[in-house]
């Protein structure tokens, strides 16, 4: 579907403006919003560009730079971050040859950092794309990561 068609799904109504950019980021493969995307956005709603540019920035789920298949975000909110998030974080960018921030150079995985997850009880904790991943150490994320690479 054309970004013009997923646009048109939506009202030209303001308050679609976070559905319409989570439709369009969700039909990227990439996994981000291009410069087209927003401003045809912005045009639809009859806003202006910077605005719209405005929101993609400020919510940690939008991108404007391309990614991986898979987004995982790690908690580094407080209570994982006792829980020593840190060596999980060590884990991910060991095993996937990253840093935070990064995407691996298939495309396959871009490792982010979150606020709390809600998941708390069973810290320290991370999502793939929509999948939440608990009780996190070295060995489970090998396990996790190889059970996405297949
Ligand atoms: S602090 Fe990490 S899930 Fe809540």
């Amino acid at each position: 579907m054309s970004t013009h068609d997923i646009i048109k799904q939506f009202e030209p109504q303001q308050h679609n403006l976070l559905h319409i950019l989570h439709a369009l980021q969700d039909a990227n493969p990439a996994n981000y919003l291009t410069e087209e995307a927003l401003e045809q956005t912005a045009r639809h709603l009859g806003v202006t560009k910077s605005s719209v540019y405005g929101v993609a920035r400020y919510y940690t789920m939008f991108s404007l730079k391309p990614r991986g298949k898979f987004i995982i975000r790690v908690c580094a909110s407080a209570v994982c971050e006792l829980l020593k998030v840190n060596e999980v974080i060590e884990a991910l960018e060991e095993e996937l040859q990253i840093k935070i921030g990064e995407t691996t150079k298939d495309g396959t995985f871009t490792v982010e950092q979150s606020e709390c997850l809600g998941q708390c009880q069973e810290a320290p904790s991370m999502m793939i794309n929509d999948k939440v991943h608990n009780n996190l150490d070295r060995g489970r994320i090998r396990k996790i990561l190889q059970e996405y690479r297949s």
